[in-house]
């Protein structure tokens, strides 16, 4: 395996530039919006695309002054077509790291190829538990004590990339699938921003099928604290 160049060097004072994509809501956005503005997040958004041109995300996007891109399927041949005229556009703001922010599409493997090690993506699940959609009423139906959400580096495989941190909650008794799904959201905002900070300063990187923290492998998730910082499980 070849080692991927982490997007951003430690202890570099360059801002991160950042492309978010997304299509629906973009509270994620907001949070990684939010933060930047705060600073508390060394990133600059250089795109936000969306595969629904009237998406709120967009919206958010515009609100704060973002270069945004929305792009419709239905106006390309195919999935492939689609996948790598968006590409285009994202190579064309020239990212250091793609953010999907509740981006729901699955990507071309040949388009998605030359960006891994610098694209992730925000999974509202305990991963490897509960790939793809509906995350929320599985946990409950599987009867999972604990429910979660997944920053984890993009790959073909579907939410099978490896994961860099999670953050964990309850299952509480009589939740439904919504008040799950609320409950996790801020969690999910707070994990969003504390994942790329962490490589805006270059302490994550992909190396093959593992991700190195402190230039040190991972054996399991950085964990969100509640501090909202992320941690190494004790060992
Ligand atoms: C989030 O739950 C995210 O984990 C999932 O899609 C949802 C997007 O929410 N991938 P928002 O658009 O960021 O509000």
């Amino acid at each position: 395996m070849t080692a991927t160049p982490a997007p951003s060097t430690p202890g570099s004072t360059v801002p991160l530039r950042i492309a978010v994509l997304a299509s629906g809501r973009g509270s994620n956005l907001q949070a990684l919006i939010d933060a930047q503005r705060d600073g508390t997040l060394a990133v600059e958004i250089v795109l936000v695309a969306s595969d629904k041109p009237h998406a709120p995300a967009l919206q958010r996007a515009t609100e704060a002054g973002l270069a945004t891109q929305g792009l419709d399927p239905k106006r390309y041949l195919d999935r492939a077509s689609f996948d790598a005229a968006l590409f285009d556009a994202v190579a064309s703001s020239q990212p250091d790291l793609i953010v999907l922010a509740g981006f729901m599409r699955i990507l071309d493997p040949a388009v998605l190829a030359p960006w891994v090690g610098r694209i992730v993506n925000i999974h509202p699940s305990l991963l490897p538990k509960h790939r793809g959609l509906h995350t929320h009423r599985r946990a409950i139906e599987a009867g999972d004590t604990m429910h979660g959400a997944s920053v984890h580096y993009v790959t073909a495989e579907l939410d099978g990339g490896p994961v860099i941190a999670q953050a964990a909650i309850p299952v509480e008794s009589g939740d439904t699938p919504e008040s799950l799904a609320m409950r996790l959201l801020d969690e999910e905002h707070r994990l969003l921003v504390a994942s790329i900070a962490l490589l805006a300063t270059g302490r994550i990187s992909l190396q093959g099928p593992t991700v190195l923290c402190d230039a040190t492998p991972l054996t399991a998730p950085l964990q969100l604290d509640a501090n909202g910082s992320l941690r190494r499980e004790p060992a």
